[in-house]
């Protein structure tokens, strides 16, 4: 399988030296509306050179520079004629490599420190209070800038919080001005890269719309066909409507409609996306086939596993029926791999990624396509961005995330019709009643799940019931790998209440889970 999806701009290069924080600089980049990508800190100068970046910024990472073995910096990089900003651990690696000196000064600061201007505070921190809090991570100190830079921060335990040397266009930061908590980081990434490195921000959604559409055209050819299996979900909506714009008829969606989704969802991608795409549309009938399949299977990998199963037989039935329709061999898959998997996945290199969480389970390895992901450089708010400019109605492209085993795994134990429709009904009524509050509550998203095996006494009228609990878990989260649980208003909570054990019959009871992620996940199953 290939990927040839050519790079649309030259990127920032975000050399990551093992911080969690790489991708987060991505993003901010991203967010400064100029194209980002990350490579890993082994990556040879003359690759560097190779991609040809407007600038470069060396990451945070977890060694000291006395670590054996720790990465350093080539010094090569600061002779590229190329603007340089390093943070945090490639503050220090910058130091070092230009001559500067960092120290083991056994005063660690981690968490919000002040930082001190020092002067007017250099090109970074123009504007901005003389002190403010900063976010710091790090136990070795820079104490002496190298030749012909000016320091222009400290904070009570790095004596060279911040440095710059402005005509070679190399500044650098001890602080991590990419983490919310420094509140003018974001203001000093973009100053350097748009006053110190002069780039514009030309990264628009109507820019990467047109450039990802022109690359899909490159790679499919003028008569290439594609297929493109659709979840419901936004990934995959983007992907399908990007290259539904480059290649026009030639692509062929399908959806797999397997029943564990919840209420509305087949007739937004039936109605919704189709009429702002105009894509072929092959829907597969499979809600029998999955239901017979999932019967008497309660472990929730076991459901994993037969949903994935099911979901690869029903996508070759729709592959069939697509060469049956058209003439002309489809040779092409296209996947909406995002970004992040591409970084996770130790590739930014062209390695082809199968994400395996999005299509339920994966697809055979005999399916003998080439890959279109025409999202594979992107980050998911660019990808809303991108279906928003191509015209994809908001219920589609504001949805929450929504695993691929769908309702399946918010039903704790066996999944039953009964079940499915119960449970969808409650979702409808939190959905709902959460739209109401709008997206400034901040919820990520919000399962509710049923637990068939629990029973408890209630009094509904005049009678005592014998109902099943639902489970709210609304969760506040930047990338689902930590989350909160959201404080969503009482007033909405009391609505919820009501109208579930009102309106949906054989529910008697709604509690609220308020477990963070870790030690909880989000999902229940
Ligand atoms: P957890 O439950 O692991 O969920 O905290 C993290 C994120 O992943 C989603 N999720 C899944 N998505 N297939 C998917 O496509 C799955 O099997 C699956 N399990 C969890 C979950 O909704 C959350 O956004």
């Amino acid at each position: 399988m290939a990927n040839d999806l050519e790079v649309p701009d030259r990127p920032v290069l975000v050399i990551d030296f093992g911080a969690q924080y790489a991708q987060l600089i991505a993003r901010r980049v991203r967010e400064a509306r100029i194209y980002s990508e990350v490579l890993a800190h082994s990556t040879p100068i003359a690759a560097i050179r190779e991609r040809n970046p407007v600038a470069i910024i060396l990451s945070g990472g977890p060694s000291s520079v006395y670590d054996p073995g720790a990465p350093a910096a080539d010094p090569a990089l600061f002779e590229l004629g190329v603007p340089v900003m390093g943070i945090c651990y490639g503050f220090q690696a910058m130091a070092r490599a230009l001559g500067g000196a960092v120290s083991q000064t056994n005063v660690r600061e981690y968490g919000r420190t002040e930082l001190q201007l020092t002067g007017d505070g250099g090109a970074l921190h123009a504007g901005t209070p003389q002190a403010h809090p900063v976010w710091m991570s790090h136990g070795d100190s820079v104490t002496e800038a190298p030749d012909g830079f000016t320091v222009t921060a400290r904070s009570p335990g790095a004596p060279v919080a911040a440095f710059e040397h402005l005509e070679r266009k190399l500044v650098g930061v001890q602080y991590h001005p990419e983490v919310r908590h420094s509140p003018h980081g974001q203001a000093a990434i973009e100053r350097f890269l748009h006053e110190v490195a002069g780039i514009p921000a030309a990264w628009t959604p109507a820019h990467i719309a047109e450039s990802l559409i022109e690359a899909v055209r490159e790679q499919v050819g003028p008569e290439g066909r594609a297929i493109c299996g659709l979840s419901g979900g936004v990934d995959s909506a983007v992907a399908a409507a990007v290259v539904a714009r480059a290649i026009g008829d030639r692509l062929t969606c399908v959806f797999v409609d397997h029943g564990l989704l919840r209420a509305g969802e087949r007739e937004q991608v039936e109605r919704d996306f189709t009429a702002a795409t105009g894509a072929e549309l092959i829907t597969v009938d499979a809600r029998d086939q999955f239901l017979t399949a999932l019967a008497g299977t309660e472990d929730p990998e076991a459901k994993r596993k037969i949903i994935g199963r099911e979901f690869i037989t029903s996508f070759e039935s729709a592959v069939a029926e697509a060469a049956e329709r058209s003439p002309g061999e489809v040779a092409f898959l296209v996947q909406g791999t995002l970004y992040p998997d591409v970084v996770e996945s130790g590739g930014g290199s062209g390695a082809a990624v199968i994400k395996s969480h999005h299509n339920v389970g994966g697809l055979p390895e005999d399916l003998k396509f080439d890959l279109v992901e025409p999202l594979r450089l992107l980050f998911k708010d660019e990808v809303r961005a991108v279906g928003r400019e191509l015209g994809l109605p908001e219920v589609i492209v504001a949805r929450e995330p929504f695993p691929g085993p769908g309702l399946a795994v918010r039903i704790i134990g066996e999944v039953t019709e009964d079940r499915l429709a119960t449970l969808r009904a409650a979702d409808s009524i939190v959905r709902e009643e959460l739209a109401v509050l709008g997206p400034q509550i901040g919820i990520w998203q919000c399962p509710v799940v049923l637990l068939p095996g629990v029973r408890s006494v209630g009094v509904q009228g005049d009678g005592r019931t014998y109902g099943h609990p639902v489970v709210l878990r609304p969760v506040t989260s930047e990338d689902a790998m930590t989350a909160d649980w959201a404080r969503v208003p009482y007033e909405a909570l009391e609505r919820i209440s009501n109208r579930i054990t009102g309106e949906v019959a054989g529910i008697n009871r709604v509690v609220l889970d308020i477990t963070s992620k870790p030690p909880g996940t989000i999902e229940w199953e």
